[in-house]
C-alpha cells in the first residue's frame, strides 16, 4: 500500500490581477467566501486529507497569509473578554495543533512549475499534494481526500481532471487518457488551442506527486505564456511514471475568476448557517421583482 501523504503545497505568489484593484494590497487568497479567506478553504481541505505540513510558496504582499495562520494573542484575549466564544473558537482552530506552516518565498514570479519548485527542501523525498486555491471545490469528502484515498488504493501520481467545454481549453492543462489503464495519462498539454487539445478533459488545481517531479521540474524549460509550468514537468513524468486522471465528486467554482467567484459566494452563502435563510428569500425576491 502507497504512503500516507503529509505535506501539502499552495503555490501563492501569484498577482491576482484579474481582480485588481482589491488584490492591489491584499493577496487574492485572501478574498473571502462569505466569512473565510480562499486560503482557509484550501488549507482545511488539505487537514482533511491528511495533511500535517502546510507549504506555502509566497511571493510580494503576501504577508496577510502567514498573519492569517499565526496565533493573535491580542485578539483573542479581546474575544476572551467580552465572552465572544464562538468567535474565539473560530481564530484558535484555524491551524489545529499537531500541523505546522512553512513559508518559502518565490523569487522571481517564474510559473506554477517553479514554485513547486521553490518547495522542494521543505517537502523532501515524500509524495505531496499541490493545491492552488483559486479553484475553490464543495466536496464531502473532500477532493484531496478522495485523492489520497485513490492513491493509497493503487499508487503513481494523481491528477484532479474535469470535463470543459471546448472553447475553454485554452485556460487550462488538457489531458489524454488510456481508459482500459483507470485512466492513465497518456499525454498533457498547457493551454491548447481547442483545435490542438487531445481532449476537452482539464486539470482543475489538485495535484497528488511523488517526489520525481523535482527532478522533472529542475530541467523544465519555459513554456506556454513564457513561464515554467508544472503541466511540463508533469509530461516529462510521464514518460517514466504512472500519473492518473482522477474525475473528483464535488463542484468546483474558478475562484481566479470574477463570475466564479460570485458564484461560490452565492452558493456558499446559501448553505451557511447565518445567512442561509434570509439570503434565499432576499434572492428570491430579487429574481422576481
Ligand atoms: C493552472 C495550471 C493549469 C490548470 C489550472 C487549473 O493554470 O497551469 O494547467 O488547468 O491551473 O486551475 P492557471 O489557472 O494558474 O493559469
Amino acid at each position: 500500500m502507497a504512503q500516507k501523504v503529509k505535506t501539502a503545497v499552495f503555490p501563492v505568489a501569484g498577482r491576482g490581477t484579474r481582480f485588481l484593484p482589491a488584490t492591489k494590497a491584499s493577496p487574492k487568497e485572501m478574498l473571502p467566501i462569505v466569512d473565510k479567506p480562499l486560503i482557509q478553504y484550501a488549507v482545511e481541505e488539505a487537514i482533511a486529507a491528511g495533511a500535517t505540513k502546510l507549504v506555502f510558496v509566497t511571493g510580494a504582499s503576501k504577508r496577510a497569509i502567514e498573519d492569517h495562520f499565526d496565533t493573535d494573542p491580542e485578539l483573542e484575549e479581546a474575544l476572551t473578554q467580552s465572552g465572544k466564544h464562538e468567535l474565539l473558537a473560530s481564530i484558535q482552530g484555524i491551524v489545529p495543533k499537531g500541523v505546522s506552516c512553512i513559508y518559502i518565498r518565490q523569487g522571481e514570479p517564474l510559473g506554477l512549475g517553479h514554485a513547486v519548485l521553490c518547495a522542494r527542501p521543505a517537502v523532501g523525498n515524500e509524495p505531496f499534494f499541490v493545491h492552488l486555491a483559486d479553484d475553490l471545490i464543495a466536496g464531502d469528502p473532500g477532493c484531496l481526500a478522495q485523492m489520497a484515498d485513490e492513491y493509497e488504493q493503487h499508487g503513481g501520481s494523481v491528477i484532479a481532471v474535469q470535463t470543459v467545454p471546448r472553447e475553454d481549453t485554452s485556460s487550462y492543462g488538457i489531458v489524454a487518457v488510456d481508459e482500459s489503464d483507470r485512466n492513465r495519462i497518456t499525454q498533457i498539454v498547457e493551454k491548447p488551442a481547442p483545435e490542438n487539445a487531445p481532449s476537452n478533459s482539464a486539470v482543475v488545481g489538485r495535484y497528488l506527486l511523488g517526489p520525481e517531479i523535482f527532478d522533472k521540474l529542475e530541467t523544465t524549460g519555459r513554456g506556454a505564456g513564457g513561464e515554467i509550468q508544472l503541466t511540463d514537468g508533469i509530461a516529462d513524468l510521464l514518460k517514466d511514471s504512472a500519473v492518473y486522471a482522477y474525475s473528483f465528486t464535488g463542484v468546483r467554482y474558478d475562484c481566479g475568476s470574477k463570475l466564479g467567484y460570485l458564484q461560490a459566494t452565492v452558493a456558499f452563502g446559501l448553505e451557511h448557517p447565518d445567512t442561509g435563510e434570509r439570503f434565499r428569500e432576499h434572492l428570491k425576491g430579487l429574481l422576481t421583482d
